[in-house]
């Protein structure tokens, strides 16, 4: 495991260096002789351990049973058109009309950088960030529908649910449907004791694995080097997953996004803070 440098990452940190350095608050706050002034010693606060049971309410029971056109209602009704047009024109291939299904997700969205970069980058898959904050999930979901406003026929793929992703994300997916995942600066649950509620286990990766096509890439990244540590170890371990080469990791065009576009990522590079990547790829069978 290791800090990825890319062009990109490189230009983005010499423009943010000539910029006058902003006083890190949660460093000050935290602040201990021997760490660095970026450096995080303890999780965020105000992040809730427990997710109201009302919520289950709003899980569906199964990935069909969820209504993903209210996410994306320009999107759906492009697809239903060309799906028609394309009946129309005896089109063989067409087939039966199927809706179609979200292929990004990023747990733990934050507060939706990621989602609002990808959206332009990939305009024909559809990308749902899952928050666990219900005013996060909330102010994701309008600054979506707001770009689409500003942007008339864009940002139309892209959408956030409310929902604690550690106890629901198969709720909300079926085998083999995403081709992206994005676990973006996790929170760090530094204590060995909470270690349990870190958003990568051997368990969870299973859901993930179930989730993911064959092929279909795992992100993550975070600043926290043990956490990144964490990851490596938990994803490496498991049978499902492989790691993608230095190449691969560079051809992506999405890499350079997971550094800064985030707001957790404009942070630490703000802070010149160091980065541990790690990308797997979701492999056929057990390795
Ligand atoms: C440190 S922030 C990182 C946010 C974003 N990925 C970024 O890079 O800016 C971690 C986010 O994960 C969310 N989160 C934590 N546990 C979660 C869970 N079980 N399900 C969904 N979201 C969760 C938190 O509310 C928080 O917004």
């Amino acid at each position: 495991m290791r800090a990825l440098e890319t062009p990109e990452r490189t230009a983005a940190a010499a423009v943010e260096r000539a910029r006058p350095p902003e006083p890190n608050s949660r460093a000050r706050r935290e602040s201990a002789p021997a760490a660095p002034p970026y450096a995080r010693t303890r999780s965020a606060p105000r992040i809730p351990l427990t997710f109201p049971s009302s919520s289950r309410a709003r899980s569906p029971l199964r990935p069909d049973a969820y209504d993903w056109e209210s996410h994306y209602p320009e999107f759906f009704a492009k697809h239903r058109k060309k799906s028609a047009d394309a009946e129309a024109s005896g089109d063989a291939a067409a087939g039966p009309y199927s809706p179609p299904l979200v292929r990004f997700a990023d747990v733990g969205c934050g507060f939706g950088g990621l989602l609002v970069r990808l959206s332009p980058l990939f305009p024909d898959d559809l990308a749902v960030g899952m928050e666990i904050r219900d005013k996060v999930s909330q102010y994701v979901k309008e600054r979506c529908v707001a770009l689409r406003r500003e942007h008339p026929g864009s940002y139309e793929n892209i959408s956030c649910i409310r929902t604690n992703s550690m106890k629901y994300l198969p709720n909300f997916f079926q085998k083999g449907q995403l081709t992206k995942l994005f676990f973006l600066f996790p929170d760090p649950h530094f204590k060995t004791a909470n270690h349990r509620r870190r958003i990568i286990q051997r368990s969870l990766l299973s859901e993930y694995a179930y989730a993911l096509a064959v092929g279909g890439i795992v992100y993550t990244i975070t600043d926290v080097e043990e956490l990144g540590r964490w990851m490596a170890e938990k994803i490496e371990e498991h049978p499902m997953f492989e790691r993608l080469t230095e190449e691969e990791c560079k051809a992506d065009p999405v890499v350079p996004l997971l550094f800064t576009g985030t707001e957790e990522g404009q942070k630490v590079e703000r802070n010149e803070g160091n980065t541990f990547l790690n990308v797997f790829r979701r492999v056929e069978g057990p390795k």
